[in-house]
């Protein structure tokens, strides 16, 4: 049986793995967050993969905060770069496979059409920097792997855009959201089962691997605000904002819409629009 390690099981994503976790009972699917399961602890990381054998490592855990990643970018370096090189090194000790997740945030935004896996990165900020570097650092490791980069990922979990705008239109009488980006809101439960149900089809695993996955279909932060409100229906009044308007500490891509056809054609998966995804998502968080 193939034996799985989430790593970051506490944040949306390892919690989206969690919730699928019994619907895939061939996988042995082990779950660790901080405290017990520290990335940036070697000797903790050492001491866990010499007693416990794993096939497959799927890491969720990352330096996320994107504003607060300019003002510590050694704190978003050490996680979201050198603990994926340390990890690359255990994965080569022990023999493990990893899926690693990355960001559209790689990418800085000038193009007009869907990026494909093999475009050049050009990172605006520390995060999108920092997971840049992680990415190159398991490129070069010489493992096995996948990188799986997304994008503006919601879910009923955690700290995200879907949950917060939904809790600010239900107690405030106007709000203002940027109308000038454009990506694909990426529903986290959409994102876990496609990744263990890629895994079911038995991959081999040779070099590593970049694929991307986000819902299909495209917005901007406003569209996907207004969408939240068509859902649930409240006299909260949104305001149409651009960037500039809007200052914050990390610059954002313009347009970071992914192209998913390769993981699509792989797999053969299928990839729900964001807008049903979101109807999903609201119907757990309500
Ligand atoms: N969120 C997005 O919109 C988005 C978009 C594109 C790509 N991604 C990528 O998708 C992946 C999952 O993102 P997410 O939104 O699920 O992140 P998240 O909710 O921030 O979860 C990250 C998890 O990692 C844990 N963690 C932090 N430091 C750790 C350490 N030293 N050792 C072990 N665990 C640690 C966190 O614990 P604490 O909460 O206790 O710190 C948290 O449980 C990341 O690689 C991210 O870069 C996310």
């Amino acid at each position: 049986m193939t034996k799985i390690l989430v790593i970051g099981a506490h944040g949306q994503l390892g919690q989206s793995f969690q919730y699928w976790a019994p619907h895939f009972p061939h996988f042995k699917m082990l779950f660790e967050d901080l405290p017990e399961f520290n990335l940036l602890d070697q000797d903790q990381l050492e001491r866990y993969f010499q007693s416990t054998s794993i096939n497959i490592v799927i890491n969720c855990a990352a330096y996320t905060a994107v504003d607060q990643a300019e003002d510590q970018p050694e704190n978003a370096h050490q996680l979201n770069a050198t603990a994926i090189g340390f990890l690359c090194e255990l994965s080569k000790a022990y023999g493990f496979k990893i899926l690693h997740f990355s960001t559209d945030y790689v990418f800085d935004g000038s193009a007009q059409t869907p990026y494909g896996e093999d475009d050049p990165l050009s990172p605006l900020g520390v995060y999108g920097r920092t997971k840049a570097q992680g990415e190159a650092l398991m490129q070069s490791a010489g493992i096995d792997g996948w990188i799986i980069r997304t994008a503006w990922l919601f879910s009923p979990y955690g700290k995200n855009f879907v949950k917060t705008i939904f809790s600010l239109l239900q107690n405030k009488d106007e709000i203002s959201v940027v109308a000038d980006q454009t990506g694909s809101p990426t529903y986290a439960l959409d994102l876990a089962a496609a990744t263990l149900k890629a895994l079911e089809q038995k991959p081999i695993f040779i070099g590593v691997k970049i694929y991307h996955y986000t819902n299909s279909g495209h917005t901007t932060w406003y569209g996907l605000a207004t969408a939240i409100q068509q859902q649930i229906n409240t006299p909260c009044k949104i305001h149409a904002v651009g960037t500039a308007d809007y200052p914050t500490k990390a610059k954002r891509p313009k347009y970071s819409v992914l192209s998913c056809e390769k993981i699509k054609k792989e797999f053969n998966l299928d990839l729900q629009a964001w807008e049903s995804a979101l109807e999903d998502c609201l119907k757990k968080i309500g």
